[in-house]
């Protein structure tokens, strides 16, 4: 990791710190070994995880949605973020298994009261959701659903507030119509950062 993670991480605690350096080994190892799909943790590279805290911090999301918790490996990086600014993360997955192992990770973080975990299918989670309920929301999940989430990931994104999508360069091609939405959408602003898997930064204009 470069010298830029690692002041994000000087800044948290070390029980975080130990836990998160096991958890990197752990996803890289039970992604080299499993074929199957679902089994796969995919998690954030820890540029992005220290990418993630800067920007929560940097805009003051006190309400951040992800969708695509997995085993909690981002969801950490986010719940430190905005635990120092008195906010919450609430975290989507549609697979119990691994929704069982975030909790776990949760609780050994002692975050677990900063996150809230959600059991279910994304699409059908964010239709329940309130208009401008969130201040930031970080997609890394089923990016073909993407283009039909857009319509609901707009209405619940309060104005002045952040979207980031992961796998913005690693899966560019998977990503090139929701791409091309936003882009088409008045009102937003896009920057892709070539960091981790590529991030596209998507801004609501604060009107
Ligand atoms: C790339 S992984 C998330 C990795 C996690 N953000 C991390 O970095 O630690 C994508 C996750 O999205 C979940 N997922 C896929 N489709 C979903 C949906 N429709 N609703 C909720 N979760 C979904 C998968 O089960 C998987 O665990």
């Amino acid at each position: 990791m470069s010298n830029y993670g690692r002041n994000a991480i000087a800044a948290m605690g070390e029980r975080l710190d130990s836990l998160l350096k096991e958890l990197e080994r752990f996803g890289v190892e039970n992604d080299a070994r499993t074929t199957d799909h679902e089994e796969k943790l995919l998690n954030i590279t820890a540029e992005t995880g220290a990418f993630l805290t800067l920007l929560v911090q940097a805009v003051k999301a006190r309400r951040v949605l992800e969708i695509g918790t997995s085993n909690g490996y981002s969801t950490l990086w986010l719940a430190d973020a905005v635990r120092r600014l008195g906010g919450g993360v609430l975290t989507v997955e549609v697979v119990a298994d691994k929704a069982e192992i975030a909790r776990a990770n949760f609780e050994r973080a002692e975050l677990l009261p900063w996150i809230q975990l959600h059991l279910g299918d994304a699409g059908e989670f964010l239709r329940g959701q309130d208009e401008a309920s969130q201040d930031f929301l970080f997609l890394d999940s089923d990016r073909e659903e993407y283009v039909t989430w857009w319509p609901d990931l707009r209405r619940i994104l309060s104005p002045g507030g952040l979207i980031i999508v992961d796998n913005a360069t690693s899966h560019a091609v998977e990503l090139e119509s929701f791409l091309r939405l936003v882009q088409d959408t008045p009102g937003y602003t896009t920057s892709l950062v070539p960091l981790g898997n590529g991030e596209l930064l998507v801004l609501k204009e604060n009107q």
